[in-house]
């Protein structure tokens, strides 16, 4: 994935939230880090094409985002988005969630979904889970399913949004093994995460983002070793410690 950003600004009410974002970065896993409240969501959400922003450029693989409703409507078509809460309708099964989507937006007959549906699910090890409403399933069980449908959608790139942190140690591990696999199956994917070990193993290029701007990039090897602004350092100081 090609990601560059120019001027990129967006407001809620009297706070500038992104303020001048920049930036132009290449890589199959591109990981967002930096501090709560910092902007990161606000940003992936842009980049999704779920929030307007109020001014500013975004590309992705040298094709500008417009953000009139239609082209919106088309952009969304192509980006799976996992959220930190799996977002699952709750009176759905697992399956019906996942399928949902692929006959509403996508067309497909319900066979078809069906098929891409339980294929998926049983390569992640969620096939007996399939008839299972959210409440039947755990944390991890519902993240994973989350993961599925957006994949099912075959989109051009997958945007994660913290999707371990409300998860134990133990269902956050089948979730990031799940994104690393899909990493490894050489998806391109932009992820916000605070596990750095797990950026350090997963991501191409990181990129660190505080108060609304991007205030550091580099390749994932680069970053961890080699001194950063000190902004970041404090940052990585602190969530490093423990
Ligand atoms: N819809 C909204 N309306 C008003 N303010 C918002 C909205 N969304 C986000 N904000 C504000 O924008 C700022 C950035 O929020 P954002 O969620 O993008 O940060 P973040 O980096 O993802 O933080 P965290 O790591 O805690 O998830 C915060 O101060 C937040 O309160
Ligand atoms: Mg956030």
């Amino acid at each position: 994935m090609k990601l560059e950003i120019n001027q990129l600004s967006k407001t809620f009410g009297a706070q500038r939230v992104l303020c001048d974002v920049g930036i132009a970065i290449e890589g199959h896993a591109i990981v967002l880090i930096g501090p709560s409240g910092g902007g990161k969501s606000t940003l992936l959400r842009v980049i999704a094409g779920l929030e307007y922003p109020d001014s500013g450029d975004v590309r992705l693989d040298g094709e500008s985002l417009r953000f009139d409703e239609q082209s919106l409507r088309i952009h969304r078509r192509r980006v799976g988005v996992v959220f930190q809460s799996a977002n699952l309708f709750p009176h759905l099964s697992a399956l019906a969630n996942i399928t949902l989507p692929l006959t509403r937006v996508f067309g497909q007959s319900n066979e078809e979904a069906r098929e891409t549906a339980m294929q998926l699910l049983r390569r992640f090890e969620l096939g007996d889970h399939a008839g299972k409403r959210p409440a039947q399933l755990s944390g991890g069980q519902r993240q994973r399913v989350a993961i599925v449908r957006a994949v099912a959608i075959r989109p051009k790139f997958l945007l994660f949004d913290e999707p371990t942190s409300a998860l134990d140690p133990e269902m956050t591990s089948e979730v990031l093994d799940m994104i690393s696999e899909l990493r490894a199956e050489g998806r391109d994917l932009l992820l916000v995460t605070h596990h750095l070990a797990f950026a350090r193993k997963v991501a191409d290029q990181i990129a660190f983002l505080a108060s609304g701007q991007i205030l550091d990039h580099a390749p994932n090897a680069e970053f961890f070793t080699s001194p950063r602004a000190p902004a970041v350092q404090q940052f990585l100081d602190r969530v490093l410690k423990y």
